[in-house]
């Protein structure tokens, strides 16, 4: 484990400073939180899976010309990232409903939208990531009317690239979140945080088995093994 200093530490991950200007270390750790962190447990061997994982998808994210932070894996927990400065908002892209969207609307579970649905939740533990809107965003100066064009069409690029992808395997991507920051070498707009089993909903198209953070989240299974079948899917474990 790295000896940089620790800088802040989440629910899932601890991030350490880095070995150069404006770079950073993401630690993953094996907690399990859902529920705003009502639920917890601690997983052996999720943080590991999820580091793979999250550096397959973001690396897919680089080929596409997608701007991310991530650098490269540094150890089995631990990848080297661009230092960013997070912006407040979980960007939550839906091609199926499943989740909050179906109690918050009444909506049936595995309904297919037309087109993607992009939400917005202010980050905030404390007031449980409420559900906030373009005019909510820019009145309050977590981001302006540029950037947040940017972050939907960042949005919409991700969700078409990684549904192709997941397609190729017959995984459903369902739904996702990502988050966003601004580097801190260049203020540039980059897809910050992870993309993992953690933060998407993903299942076999022909048999529905589940992929995700749902397994703990609803007591459906083996957490871990599930991710490990996914990232067999994926090609990146054996
Ligand atoms: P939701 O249906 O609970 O709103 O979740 C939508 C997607 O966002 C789902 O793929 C799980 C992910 N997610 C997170 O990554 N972090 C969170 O705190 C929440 C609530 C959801
Ligand atoms: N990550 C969130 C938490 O624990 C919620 C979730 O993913 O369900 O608190």
């Amino acid at each position: 484990m790295t000896l940089q200093k620790k800088i802040y530490e989440g629910k899932a991950k601890i991030i350490f400073s880095g070995p150069k200007e404006n770079t950073l270390i993401q630690y993953f750790k094996d907690d399990a939180t859902a529920f705003n962190a009502k639920k917890i447990k601690v997983l052996e061997g999720k943080g590991e899976i999820n580091n793979l994982i999250s550096e397959h998808l973001m690396k897919i994210l680089s080929n596409n010309q997608i701007p991310n932070h991530f650098i490269k894996k540094i150890s089995n927990r631990e990848q080297l990232i661009h230092q960013c400065k997070i912006i407040p908002l979980e960007v939550v892209v839906r091609n199926i409903a499943a989740g909050s969207i179906c109690k918050r609307l009444g909506i049936k579970e595995g309904k297919k939208f037309k087109d993607p649905i992009i939400e917005f939740y202010y980050k905030n533990d404390k007031l449980n990531d409420p559900i906030v809107n373009n005019c909510h965003i820019i009145s309050f100066g977590w981001s302006n009317e540029k950037e947040l064009l940017k972050i939907n069409k960042i949005s919409l690029k991700v969700n078409k690239v990684l549904k192709r992808k997941f397609e190729e395997i017959s995984i459903s991507l369902i739904d996702f979140k990502l988050e966003f920051g601004r580097k801190t070498s260049d203020n540039s707009l980059v897809v910050a945080d992870e993309i993992s089993p953690d933060s998407c909903r993903l299942c076999d198209v022909n048999s529905h088995e589940k992929f995700d953070k749902d397994i703990f989240r609803y007591d459906k299974g083996n957490l871990v093994d599930a991710y490990k079948n996914l990232s067999i899917r994926l090609g990146i474990m054996k």
